[in-house]
């Protein structure tokens, strides 16, 4: 393993996962491969942009032209895949360019893989395929997939067809299933910046339903070291949870979140909920433990060092919430936060 191409490498997980190999790793060379959707952002990478181990490419997974040039040019030899549409809330209302990212798009990079004889193709997935889990019961790594939104969906077709190329081409294959990452450079769509930065403005936090639907919620730079280890001595062929075991209400994120910021309860509106919400996700993460890796945050550290990042940085946000996301805030929003004043 030499030359990484890291798909969605400027989004929220994929850069800090960049910052973490280059820190890593001397010896390998970052390509990072990503479209810059909405939420792609080169501010995620300010802090590499002048490293000569890291190049940037603007391309779409869809495009097998821009694909194969790309591996053939820097010399490829892995792919981790982290470009995905990755809101659940968008999926519902526009499920078109998740199914063309997640499924199509990784069809391309992994047809691209066999046909280049790649050493190595990862999938970053999600515990979302699993669907909601009854309480008492954690999700293993071969439990049925049971996606439930669009979103989910695309994720698990991804990760079938992952299975697929393991099995009839024998193409070197992993797959790492991650619970809720939060840490620096999330985009505020997400609920733990949205209700950090809503919080620092003084401005209403639209919690769904009773608020009492349960989410892993794990530091983004653990989620990065584990799918560091599974690239290098996860078994191919096999899928790896990785979370924390630990899940928490959101009403005690929120809880935790305002407390942190210095901030009053009376903000939080509770509103109608997501269709289809997922009331709870529990990973079983022996699988990946047995590799020899361990969160090194708990989710209320996690939740504590991410609002304090977002109430510190706010040249990186304040941009991202005065664009696109205003129409976009307006239209998930308004009227369900308008319902709550009546
Ligand atoms: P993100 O939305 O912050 O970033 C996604 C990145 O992919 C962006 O930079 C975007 O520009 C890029 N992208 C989208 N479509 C593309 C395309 N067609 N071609 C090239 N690039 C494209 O997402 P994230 O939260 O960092 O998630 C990264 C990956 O991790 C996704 O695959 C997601 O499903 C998975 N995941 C996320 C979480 C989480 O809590 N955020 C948890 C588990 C798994
Ligand atoms: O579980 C992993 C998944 O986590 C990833 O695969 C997804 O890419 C990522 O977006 C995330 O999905 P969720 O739907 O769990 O994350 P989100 O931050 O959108 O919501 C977390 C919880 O908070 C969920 O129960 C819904 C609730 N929520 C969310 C928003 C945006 C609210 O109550 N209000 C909100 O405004």
């Amino acid at each position: 393993m030499k030359n990484i191409l890291i798909t969605g490498g400027a989004g929220f997980i994929g850069s800090n996962f960049v910052i973490h190999m280059l820190d890593k790793y001397p010896e390998y060379n970052i390509i990072v491969y990503d479209k810059l959707t909405y939420a792609g952002n080169l501010d995620n990478l300010l802090s590499v942009s002048d490293n000569p181990r890291y190049h940037f490419v603007k391309g779409d997974i869809c495009d097998p032209l821009t694909v194969a040039e790309t591996i053939t040019r820097y010399n490829i030899d892995t792919i981790v895949n982290f470009a995905a549409e990755t809101h659940v809330d968008r999926s519902i209302m526009q499920p078109d360019a998740f199914i063309q990212t997640g499924v199509y798009g990784t069809y391309v990079l992994l047809e691209a893989a066999r046909q280049f004889g790649l050493e190595r193709y990862h999938q970053i997935s999600t515990d979302e395929v699993y669907g909601h889990i009854p309480a008492g019961y954690s999700s293993v790594e071969t439990d049925k997939l049971d996606p439930r939104s669009p979103y989910a969906a695309s994720k698990a077709s991804g990760d079938l067809l992952v299975n697929a190329y393991f099995i009839t081409y024998g193409l070197p294959v992993t797959i790492t299933r991650g619970s809720n990452n939060i840490g620096p450079f999330q985009y505020p769509e997400k609920v733990v910046p949205l209700f950090a930065t809503n919080a620092l403005d003084g401005l209403p936090l639209p919690l769904y339903g009773d608020g009492r639907q349960m989410r892993e919620y794990q530091y983004v730079g653990d989620h990065c070291e584990a799918i560091d280890l599974v690239l290098h001595t996860g078994k191919l062929g096999e899928a790896y949870n990785i979370g924390t075991g630990v899940e928490m209400e959101n009403v005690t994120m929120v809880e935790i979140l305002l407390e942190t910021l210095g901030r009053s309860h009376d903000l939080i509106r509770h509103v109608a909920d997501r269709p289809g919400h997922d009331r709870r996700y529990s990973l079983n993460i022996d699988k990946i433990r047995a590799l020899g890796w361990e969160p090194r945050h708990t989710a209320e550290e996690a939740i504590r060092q991410t609002a304090v990042w977002y109430r510190d940085n706010e040249w990186w946000w304040r941009k991202i919430k005065s664009g696109e996301f205003r129409q976009y805030y307006e239209t998930q929003y308004g009227e369900r936060l308008r319902a709550t004043e009546s």
